[in-house]
This record gives structure tokens, C-alpha cells and sequence, in this order.
């Protein structure tokens, strides 16, 4: 969550001088998205954060309807961010237009903007590209070249990237269209990240207005695999994935870090989605997703959960080979933890767990032997938006194997040593802490591991403790 009011998407997620930075755009004055500033926030071990002031305000011409995405980038000691400006030109929230811009520091805290803003101007954009959706620049180095990924559309409603390159991150080039979606992945395409995994490149975005079979959100982050020609600027596409089959996760930005690991956060949450805290006293929007290892395996996508998240487990709780035909409830719950299940199907039809339950609330995910789907419905989870999710699964060795996280308004699954994710924002009330194990005809509870998850984040001017 931001220190206070609304947050959406990760921004600027780098690791400098030995410490994780991320930025946010954040509107700091009250719990409805609005003229967009920077938030940021440090950390060494990506679970404990420290707040610090706000990076970016929307305080120049060129950014003064609001501090769009954007990302970060170390270059002679110094970092530097590379975010759009966006500039409102008429009267209806439709009339704007969107520039590049660069805000540089000495030691990561107190960000100046450059003289020279914008360095890429709406003149630099090609034709075949929409003049007003121009945005969310994500910036990386290779060989002797910085790169920006841009999002952009063709003005006939299909989604693409722009390339753009630059010896010395003020001035840019335009190299190509990167990529576009033909016509099967949305209308506009925002966010774009860039960067090589496992032997191949992978190209992310958040797209809007999808829909099919593969996608189940309107709008949705996807990861296309294939072969980048950075020179040419063309991005050969093999196979696209969503990088999370739940509800909300939406805007994902990556990092390399010092452990040679790619990280991914996604603002987890998503547009158009009721958000219970804004009014239910709490006045506040808007959370991060658990940091998450990307690992290319048999040419697919999978999600490990950090595993510094493992330092702030406790009350650890244990259960194996429990027989389960029906439903029970464990002595333990919470709402704030980690569980690890190994279930044996056996000759269950269907079988899962009911969390952040009481007398009427439930989360239910379950596993659906003959249509081998996975599903999270938040029907009865609490005052936010209902409905449910799937995602196809299948059982290795006839078992399933989940690694949960729930928090007090969140649940995020690990199918299968994270061949799928599942993320899901929820809203039971307080009271809803049970954890209830169910069974369609008998099954096996191989193993069961419940930890508490105790974090803090720590607030400007806090003490460290
Ligand atoms: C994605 C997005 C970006 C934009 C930002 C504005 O969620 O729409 O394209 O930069 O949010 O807050």
C-alpha cells in the first residue's frame, strides 16, 4: 500500500546501491486516482519498505496534468528516471497529449527534473502510432545504447511498442514499431518491459480492452516469448501468456538484481474495480503485489514468491496425511499467512480450501478434476466485487501442489511451483479468519504448512527498529 491515499502502478523498481527502490504513481491527497506524482519507497530485502517523500510532482508544463509511469536506470553513479508527461489539452479526461521526460539524483531520495524535458516530444513519433497515447517508458542498457520501450496503438485500435534509442538518455531516436498486437491483444497497449530470461526475450505489457479465452480480464498483463533484433527493432513473437490468472494484477514492471534475479511487481489491483478501502473508513487504494522471481521453464513462465518473505514466517503449524472426503476446519487460521499444500486427488471429483471464512463469508480455491481447472471465486468474500476466476492446471503424479499468501485483503496462489498465479484483492470482514479443507469423494492432504507472515512498512520519519 502507499502511506496514504491511492496508488496504481510500480514505477521505477530498481535496485541502487545495494538498496531496492520503488517508485508508485500515487495521488497523495486523497483515495481516488487524480494528478499523478511518484511515491517511493526503499528496501533491503523487498518485504520490509520505508516510506520516503514523494519523488515526482506534477509541478512543470510538460507534466502538469500528471507523472506518469515510467522506470529507472543507473548511469554514473547517479539514477535517473524516464517517465511520461501528461498534459491535458482539452476539457473532456480524453484531449491530452504525452512526452518523455527525464528527473535525475545524486543518492536516490531528491529527484531533479532536467532542463532539457521533454527528450522525446510528441514530433518524434512515427507515423502509424496514436499522437496521444505515447507512454510508460521503460529504459535498459545494451552495448553501447540506452533502449526505451514505449506503449502506444497504430490509431486503429490495436496495441504496440515503440523502440526508441539513445546514446546518453537525453537524446533519443525513434528505431521501429517494436511489436503490435494484430489484433488479438487489445486496443492499447501500456507498460512495456523488456528484457532477456532463460535463452529468450520477453516482452511485457498491459493491454487494454482484451478478451478471449486466454485472457479473462478486460485488461490484462501479458508476456509475449519470441526473439528481440534491437538494431532492426523487431520483436519476433513465439507464444503470449497472461502472467497471472486472478483478478488483479495489472501494470507489472521488472528488475534485474544483484542475485542475477528477475523480479516482477504488478499493482495488484485493477481499473474499473470496486475498492472497499477507499470508503470504508480506511481512505486509502491500492497495494503491491508480493515481488515475485520470474524463471523461464519449457519455454513458459513461472512465478516464485521471493524468498526473503521466508525470514518473516512464524507460528509455524504443521499437518500430514490427513484422509479428506467432506470438510473440515483447522484449528488454526489468521489473516495475515502463508500456506503450502500437497494434495493427493485420490478419487475426488473436486477438492480445495476455503479461506478468510466464517458463517457466511468464504474464499474458496479448488481444484476441478474433469475440466482440470483451477478456480478462485470471491462470490462470498466480503464487501469487494464477486465473481470467479480459472486457470487450466494440471495434476503432477495425480497431486496438486498450492503455495498461498493471504492478507487482510488479498490472496495470491502458486499453482504447481508457479506455473500459474492466481491473485485475487478480497474484503472479508474481520472476523473471517477460519481455514476450512474440502473434498468432493476422498482425497489425501499429503502435507499441510501454515506460517503467520509478521512485516511492517515504516513511515516517514519512523524509527527503524
Ligand atoms: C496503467 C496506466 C499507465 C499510466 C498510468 C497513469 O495502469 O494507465 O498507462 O501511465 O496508469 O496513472
Amino acid at each position: 500500500m502507499g502511506e496514504y491515499g491511492w496508488i496504481n502502478d510500480p514505477n521505477g523498481f530498481i535496485q541502487y546501491r545495494g538498496r531496492y527502490h520503488l517508485f508508485y504513481q500515487h495521488y497523495p491527497y486523497g483515495p481516488v486516482w487524480g494528478p499523478m506524482h511518484w511515491g517511493h519507497a526503499v528496501s533491503e530485502d523487498l518485504v520490509t519498505w520505508s516510506y520516503l517523500p514523494v519523488a515526482l510532482a506534477p509541478d512543470r508544463a510538460y507534466d502538469q496534468d500528471g507523472c506518469f509511469s515510467g522506470s529507472a536506470i543507473e548511469k554514473d553513479g547517479r539514477l535517473y528516471l524516464l517517465y511520461t508527461g501528461h498534459v491535458l489539452t482539452g476539457s473532456g479526461p480524453d484531449e491530452y497529449r504525452q512526452t518523455q521526460n527525464v528527473a535525475c539524483s545524486d543518492e536516490g531520495f531528491v529527484f531533479a527534473k532536467l532542463p532539457v524535458n521533454p527528450v522525446i516530444d510528441i514530433a518524434q513519433i512515427p507515423p502509424n502510432a496514436s499522437k496521444q497515447d505515447f507512454r510508460d517508458p521503460k529504459v535498459f542498457q545494451s552495448g553501447a545504447h540506452y533502449y526505451l520501450v514505449i506503449g502506444s496503438n497504430d490509431c486503429r485500435r490495436d496495441g504496440q511498442v515503440l523502440l526508441y534509442r539513445s546514446p546518453d538518455l537525453l537524446n533519443w531516436e525513434f528505431v521501429n514499431v517494436l511489436a503490435k498486437g494484430e489484433g488479438r491483444l487489445g486496443s492499447n497497449w501500456e507498460c512495456p518491459d523488456l528484457f532477456r530470461l532463460g535463452g529468450r526475450d520477453v516482452l511485457l505489457v498491459s493491454a487494454q480492452h482484451v478478451g478471449g479465452d486466454a485472457l479473462h480480464n478486460l485488461h490484462s498483463a501479458v508476456a509475449l516469448t519470441g526473439k528481440a533484433d534491437l538494431a532492426k527493432g523487431v520483436f519476433e513473437t513465439d507464444d503470449f501468456q497472461a502472467l497471472d490468472d486472478g483478478f488483479d494484477f495489472y501494470a507489472p514492471q521488472t528488475t534485474l538484481d544483484d542475485k542475477g534475479r528477475r523480479l516482477v511487481v504488478a499493482w495488484m489491483d485493477m481499473w474499473e474495480s470496486a475498492e472497499p478501502t477507499r470508503t470504508w473508513g480506511h481512505h486509502w487504494a491500492g497495494a503491491m503485489t508480493l515481488p515475485r522471481e520470474m524463471i523461464l521453464k519449457d519455454g513458459r513462465l513461472c512465478f516464485k514468491p521471493i524468498r526473503e518473505i521466508e525470514k518473516y514466517r512464524r507460528n509455524p503449524s504443521a499437518w500430514h496425511d490427513v484422509g479428506l472426503d467432506g470438510e473440515i476446519e483447522l484449528e488454526t487460521g489468521g489473516d495475515s499467512y502463508e500456506l503450502q499444500v500437497t494434495f493427493e486427488a485420490g478419487t475426488a471429483v473436486e477438492f480445495g480450501l476455503k479461506l478468510r471464512a466464517n458463517e457466511t463469508e468464504e474464499t474458496v480455491l479448488a481444484y476441478d478434476r474433469a475440466q482440470k481447472m483451477f478456480r478462485l471465486n470471491r462470490d462470498r468474500s466480503g464487501r469487494g466485487p464477486k465473481g470467479e476466476r480459472r486457470s487450466a492446471a494440471d495434476l503432477a503424479d495425480n497431486r496438486l501442489e498450492l503455495r498461498i499468501f493471504v492478507d487482510r485483503c488479498s490472496v495470491e496462489v502458486f499453482i504447481g511451483e508457479g506455473v500459474k498465479v492466481m491473485t485475487a484483492r478480497i474484503y472479508p470482514g474481520r472476523r473471517a479468519t477460519r481455514v476450512k479443507l474440502f473434498s468432493k469423494g476422498p482425497c489425501t492432504v499429503r502435507s499441510l504448512r501454515k506460517w503467520d507472515i509478521v512485516t511492517r512498512t515504516i513511515g516517514q520519519g519512523e524509527e527503524r527498529r
